[in-house]
């Protein structure tokens, strides 16, 4: 396995494989779970090259105390990575290699696709992801690109920016791994206390039961009902639950029987900001 640190390594190596072999890539933050390597397993068995990035983008993240607890635990991970297979490039460069001392966002006109949800409530959250991926497609130019729908807001924002700046890439969408509770994992729930983490199942049974209602009632009314049951929920600190097309992600207003909806939530657990989503029908 090799491990690079400089853009130079990874291009040297992308550009010395085969006409016919593929490249799959993972960009990842690192303190990796079983969630970011269900992707990974996915891209391995796809592609004959694997490469996963670790780099903890500075540019996307409107708290700067979030920023300083990010877990960085890259020893394990790339052990965990070695693990899985040998065709696995791992690539962690420093916000030096990557922003030259500018560390500044692009600005990207995603459309509607970023006044909502995950863009209303963390400035400039989407301009610093679109800056990092559109970055990391650039310098390793994988044929495939891998994204969880844990992220599904991220998900789609990236289908548009490959579409804005013409990158050729097929982005593939991977499901949401869960722990055994149903809570999402995430890098983030290494911050929560074992208590915390346990009783965060009730973000995931919230939105399993908003499922079951969507077939007889309206978004308001569900809205409404898990507002209210994070109002009797001392823990948990509702942000916002959008119900929305998966598309454009715009909130549901009416119900459309070919359309596809899906339920959004934020949630903060102390100063942890914990988000999910889960497909409606
Ligand atoms: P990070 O949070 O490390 O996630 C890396 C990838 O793993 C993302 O595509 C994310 O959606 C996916 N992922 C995380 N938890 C998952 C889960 N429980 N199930 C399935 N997939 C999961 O997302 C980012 O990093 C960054 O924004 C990044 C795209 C790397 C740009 O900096």
């Amino acid at each position: 396995m090799f491990i690079f640190h400089k853009i130079e390594e990874l291009k040297n190596l992308t550009s010395s494989l085969s006409k016919g072999d593929t490249i799959g890539m993972v960009p990842t933050m690192g303190a990796l779970h079983l969630g970011h390597i269900s992707l990974v397993k996915k891209a391995v068995r796809e592609n004959s090259l694997t490469i996963v990035s670790i780099f903890v983008n500075p540019t996307q993240f409107n708290n700067q105390e979030d920023l300083k607890k990010y877990p960085k635990t890259l020893e394990d991970d790339v052990s965990l990575l070695k693990s899985i297979s040998k065709d696995i490039v791992v690539f962690s460069p420093s916000a030096k290699e990557i922003y030259n001392g500018n560390i500044k966002s692009e600005s990207y006109n995603f459309g509607k696709l970023e006044k909502v949800m995950e863009g209303e409530f963390r400035d400039g959250h989407f301009d610093g992801v679109g800056t990092i991926v559109e970055k990391l497609l650039t310098i390793a130019k994988p044929t495939n690109a891998y994204f969880g729908e844990k992220d599904y807001q991220q998900l789609q924002i990236i289908n548009k920016l490959v579409k804005i700046k013409k990158i050729p890439v097929n982005i593939i969408g991977c499901p949401i791994v869960r722990e055994a509770n149903g809570l999402a994992m995430s890098s983030r729930n290494e911050r929560l206390s074992s208590y915390l983490r346990n009783e965060a199942s009730f973000i995931y049974k919230t939105l399993k039961t908003a499922k079951e209602k969507f077939g007889t009632k309206s978004a308001t009314y569900i809205t409404d009902w898990v507002t209210n049951q994070f109002q009797q929920n001392k823990l948990f600190k509702l942000e916002y639950f959008t119900i929305a097309d998966t598309e454009n992600l715009q909130p549901l207003k009416r119900k459309s029987k070919n359309k596809k909806y899906r339920a959004f939530i934020a949630v903060y657990a102390n100063d942890i900001r914990l988000i999910d989503n889960i497909s409606l029908n």
